[in-house]
């Protein structure tokens, strides 16, 4: 059984990241959610929240399931068995990045290979941040995001700021 880990912030899950888990689950046999902590970002949604909120969103989907780790992802990826990692590009400014992490991801674990997807082109410009930053002041994120968590994001809005 071929399985992928796709890792990220997820904070919170738009509709680009899911585009990505529909395309990934239809290539390998089971994708693995993982929500991992990005020391270079502060989260409005807690680990546990991101999770909760992933799985209401892909509820449906048999061979996708959500995890969280606060462990480096190469490490994470040998207890579960899986040697690729799944990311999504956007735009050429995202390949600095993630070719960053990549090359050290391998260098961590040579056995590990990142696999990306290009991005539909519908949410080329979407961003958790960039839904954030709409919601705080007030605009529309739907479209944006799954609209089984719009409320979620707007209430955590309300409390935080
Ligand atoms: O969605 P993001 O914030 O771009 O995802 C980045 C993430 C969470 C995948 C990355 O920060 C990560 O892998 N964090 C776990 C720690 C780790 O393994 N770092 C090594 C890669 S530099």
């Amino acid at each position: 059984m071929k399985t992928a880990v796709y890792p990220g912030s997820f904070d919170p899950i738009t509709n680009g990241h899911l585009d990505i888990i529909e395309r990934a689950s239809n290539v390998f046999d089971e994708v693995i959610v993982l929500v991992l902590v990005n020391p270079n970002k502060q989260g409005l949604f807690s680990i546990e929240e991101r999770v909760e909120l992933i799985k209401r969103v892909v509820k449906d989907k048999k061979n996708v399931k959500v995890q969280c780790s606060s462990e480096l992802l190469v490490n994470f990826m040998k207890t579960v068995n899986a040697n690729i990692i799944i990311k999504g590009l956007r735009a050429v400014s995202d390949f600095e990045y993630e070719f960053q992490m990549a090359l050290m991801n391998n260098k961590l674990d040579p056995n590990v290979e990142t696999v990306f997807m290009m991005t539909n082109a519908q949410y080329s410009f979407l961003s958790s941040s960039s839904v954030k930053q709409v919601a705080i002041f007030g605009g529309c994120i739907q479209g944006l995001v799954p609209d089984e968590i719009i409320w979620d994001i707007m209430e955590k809005i309300k409390q935080k700021y």
